[in-house]
């Protein structure tokens, strides 16, 4: 096991520049299945344990995958099974993105049911919806999904999400480019890393229109090509950084970032006195003498991310006075709570609401990962907190942040990556 070893009280000072988002690159990789020729050549993909868990997954459906310095060449021609099995799906919901364009491609798929999350229930019900309204008959046998066309090709259709879902709606939108006929998607998803799925869709012969909008028209075509294109920054690891700032009392500039995907999450740093200079593709952040208390309230895209809600958490645990936290998307997303009062803070749960009582004197210990973003606002703690903080378990980290202790360590923090033995 490894673990991060952060010495405390430190100040930030200095530039770091945005990874690759992991979450964009997920489903650009799922979308290169519906290529049947050339070799597909994706820049900037950040160097993630999900990205190598990906891989494995298109490597043992058939493809041919290649990574260097953070580019992906993945060819697609000799996928030779549909089947995506236990043991990769349970290390990483997202593969889940394969049902789509295998059942578009192949008119089978046989995706393992993901199980359980640490974060609560996550249902892949408008996955499975959106399938059957394409024309697909969905079984689920010995915990697999079983989706099978039942002419040669899925059929367009009129998709109407009952809720907002990014995973549902990237799916149904690789599954309907292939599909006879033209596809309308209502309560589309318009997370900045749809807006790119569809751009990375069109750029290989798709034809979709919307894009942006939560109202999408898919006109289905027989074929796509393989084509060269660049990722976008990850949005949650800039404003991760930009949270490194501002709980350490620093100034601090991320850049390769597009500040108008991060609009929401940046109002409230100001609402918490921060000061923000945006650039076209730069941000930096100034912060104050004393931190505001601020609410947030976690819900879809163009509003406060969900997946920075624990890392807000932790950076109100240095405002004056009560912050209140509210997740509409995941309303059992706290598990990085009670890891938090260990440190010393004081923050109380009351359903889906978290109540984070401030400024509290955190004093550095050994800390939990629970989950991804539940393991950064550990790290935020951490870069604030008396004495020495020790991260355990950051296999959670590592699946999401691109050598975060580095680009911290760049700015001027004190963090070791270490391994340890954990008690049987
Ligand atoms: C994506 O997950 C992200 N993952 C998550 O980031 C992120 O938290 C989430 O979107 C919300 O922004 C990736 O992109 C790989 P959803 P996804 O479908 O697609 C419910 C991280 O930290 N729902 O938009 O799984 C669901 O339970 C990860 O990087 C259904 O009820 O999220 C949730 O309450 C964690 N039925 C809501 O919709 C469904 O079939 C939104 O989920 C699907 C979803």
């Amino acid at each position: 096991m490894e673990k991060l070893v952060i010495q405390g009280k430190c100040r930030l000072s200095g530039t770091v520049k945005a990874s690759g988002s992991k979450n964009s690159a997920l489903p650009l990789m799922a979308a290169s299945l519906l290529c049947s020729s050339g070799e597909m050549n994706l820049s900037r993909i950040p160097d993630l344990k999900d990205i190598r868990t990906f891989s494995k997954l298109l490597d043992y459906l058939g493809a041919e995958t290649s990574y260097r310095e953070n580019t992906l060449n993945i060819s697609t021609a000799g996928i030779r099974s549909v089947q995506a099995p236990y043991e990769l799906v349970k290390q990483m919901r997202a593969s889940i993105y394969v049902l789509g364009p295998l059942l578009a491609r192949f008119g089978h798929a046989s995706v393992s049911l993901p199980g359980g999350c640490a974060f609560g229930p996550r249902p892949i019900d408008l996955h499975l919806m959106a399938m059957e309204k394409l024309g697909a008959s969905i079984s689920i046998d010995k915990g697999f999904i079983e989706a099978r066309t039942t002419g040669a090709r899925l059929k367009g259709a009129a998709i109407d999400f009952p809720i907002t879902s990014v995973g549902a709606t990237g799916n149904a939108l690789m599954a309907a480019v292939l599909a006879k006929g033209r596809t309308t998607i209502q309560n589309a998803a318009v997370e900045p890393e749809i807006v790119t799925l569809c751009h990375f869709l069109n750029a290989m012969g798709a034809d979709i229109h919307g894009t942006g909008t939560t109202s999408l028209e898919i006109e289905g075509v027989a074929t796509l090509n393989a084509t060269a294109f660049t990722n976008i920054f990850d949005r949650i690891e800039a404003a991760t950084l930009l949270a490194a700032g501002a709980i350490t009392g620093s100034s601090i500039t991320v850049t390769d970032v597009d500040p108008s995907q991060l609009s929401a999450v940046l109002g409230k740093f100001e609402e918490a006195g921060c000061t923000i200079i945006s650039d076209t593709d730069a941000i930096t952040l100034q912060s104050p003498d004393t931190l505001i208390r601020t609410d947030v309230i976690a819900n879809p895209y163009p509003l406060f991310p969900t997946d920075m809600q624990a890392q807000w958490i932790a950076l109100m645990t240095q405002a004056e006075g009560a912050s209140h936290v509210i997740d509409k998307i995941y309303h059992e997303r706290f598990n990085h709570i009670p890891e938090l009062n260990r440190l010393g803070a004081h923050i109380e749960i009351r359903h889906n609401e978290a109540t984070v009582h401030g400024p509290g004197k955190l004093t550095g210990t050994k800390v939990m990962s629970t989950d991804l973003r539940a393991s950064a606002s550990l790290v935020l703690a951490g870069l604030v907190a008396e004495d020495v903080t020790e991260v355990l378990r950051i296999y959670h980290l590592d699946r999401g942040y691109e050598r975060i202790e580095q680009k911290l360590n760049s700015l001027g923090a004190a963090i070791k990556r270490e391994s340890y033995q954990e008690f049987a």
